[in-house]
């Protein structure tokens, strides 16, 4: 029954013997890059490339400043950090999630609490979110505090699910309106935006990941976006070590965080923005080819294809079905498997894993059906290399 889709993925991906999920793109080009910062002998904390590399992602996503960092993990660690959640505080987040979002909520000694996603954005539910503060919390002189646990409401952590926009606009203004912190988790969603804002722009601090199989790669890489000058400046410095400035004395003047990105790092992700729409515009034309075949020729209806909401300008990262019943992913999977390609289920919901089993919590009734029903489809880019790149920039080559 499947045979049909299992066509369609071998036609997109013709010649690959094994289809995977998403894989990185990778050309003369990157190596271009590489070899000049080998060649500078510059490949770690010091280099321009950092620079360069952060200028160009404020560029491109219109964020005031841009802070490059280890991976998205480190830099969901050093946002919270940030706006100040610490010690016994929560932070609303959604269930249906990769495990980072999660554990940087755990490594500031805070308590994720889950409130559920919208079937259609797969992201937070704004209603959801609305309610749970509405009824759940009380403004206090020491701030928003948990009516059940006593404990502070110290942020709000939304996942722009696959490269789609959750409800980001009104989940905005209600953090605005309770005075709560927003970070996005914008680590799959580079290149995407709603309403032509960039994601990741709408709150205090968005987070976006380069890890190896995102939209675009630093091999492992992530980057804090920021409205705010200050605030980006303070989290510089905390990505540092802390360490005061000065020509050869080591002096930090708080416990700071081994996570800035590497120069090495920083070439690869100013080789891979080079080819940022192109990666895009390769993405958009898979993401039609399931859009078309799931439509007009997938008849039998076993399953349907996740769209981008209205306003949102999805990056497509990895596209996604909802399979009728939840009963047949596992032989979806398996079937696929058999033909080299690989399918992957959603996330095992956070607060199924032990270590978030006992965190509070809001009717998850979305979540888990959408936990056991999404299954991931190929949504690699498929690029010619023909392309009309730019050189290497001048402050390098030689110069
Ligand atoms: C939603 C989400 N948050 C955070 C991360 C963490 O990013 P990284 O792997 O760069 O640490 C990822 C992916 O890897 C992710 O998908």
């Amino acid at each position: 029954m499947y045979d049909e889709l299992f066509d369609l993925i071998k036609s997109i991906y013709a010649n690959q013997s094994s289809i995977v999920l998403h894989e990185p793109i990778l050309t003369e080009h990157d190596k271009l890059y590489l070899n000049d910062v080998i060649d500078s002998g510059f490949v770690s904390s010091v280099g321009q490339y950092v620079t360069q590399f952060e200028k160009k992602l404020s560029s491109i996503t219109g964020a005031k400043e841009t802070v490059a960092v280890v991976n998205g993990t480190s830099a969901l660690h050093l946002a919270l950090k940030a706006v100040g959640v610490s010690h016994e505080d929560e932070v609303i987040t959604q269930s249906l999630t990769f495990v980072a979002t999660a554990n940087s909520i755990a490594y500031c000694g805070a308590s994720p609490v889950f409130i559920d996603v919208d079937n259609h954005t797969l992201g937070m539910s704004y209603s959801s979110l609305k309610h749970w503060l509405e009824n759940k919390c009380k403004n206090t002189s020491k701030g928003l505090i948990n009516r059940t646990t006593g404990r502070r409401v110290a942020a709000c952590l939304p996942m722009h699910t696959f490269g789609n926009s959750c409800e980001i606009e009104n989940i905005a203004s209600l953090c605005r309106e309770f005075q709560l912190p927003l970070i996005e988790d914008a680590a799959e969603a580079m290149g995407s935006y709603y309403k032509q804002q960039h994601l990741g722009t709408f709150g205090d601090i968005g987070v976006v990941s380069f890890n190896g199989n995102k939209v675009i790669t630093t091999g492992g890489g992530g980057a804090l976006l920021f409205n705010d000058k200050s605030l980006a400046e303070s989290v510089r410095h905390l990505s540092t070590t802390a360490k005061v400035p000065h020509p050869y004395q080591y002096s930090h003047d708080q416990i700071g965080f081994n996570y800035r990105m590497p120069n090495l790092n920083a070439a690869l992700g100013c080789a891979q923005l080079d080819k940022l729409d192109a990666l895009l515009a390769s993405k958009r034309r898979v993401f039609k080819s399931y859009h078309d075949f799931f439509n007009t020729k997938f008849r039998s209806k076993p399953m349907s294809l996740i769209e981008p909401v209205k306003y949102c300008q999805s990056n497509h990262w990895l596209n996604a079905v909802i399979v009728e019943q939840a009963s047949k992913v596992k032989n979806l999977i398996e079937l696929a498997s058999e033909q080299n390609i690989m399918l992957r289920p959603a996330w095992q919901p956070m607060h199924s894993l032990p270590m978030f089993k006992h965190a509070d919590r809001d009717d998850l009734t979305v979540t888990s059906d959408l936990a056991s029903r999404l299954v991931n489809l190929p949504s690699s880019a498929v690029i010619n290399e023909q392309l009309n790149l730019p050189k290497l920039p001048e402050f390098m080559s030689g110069n």
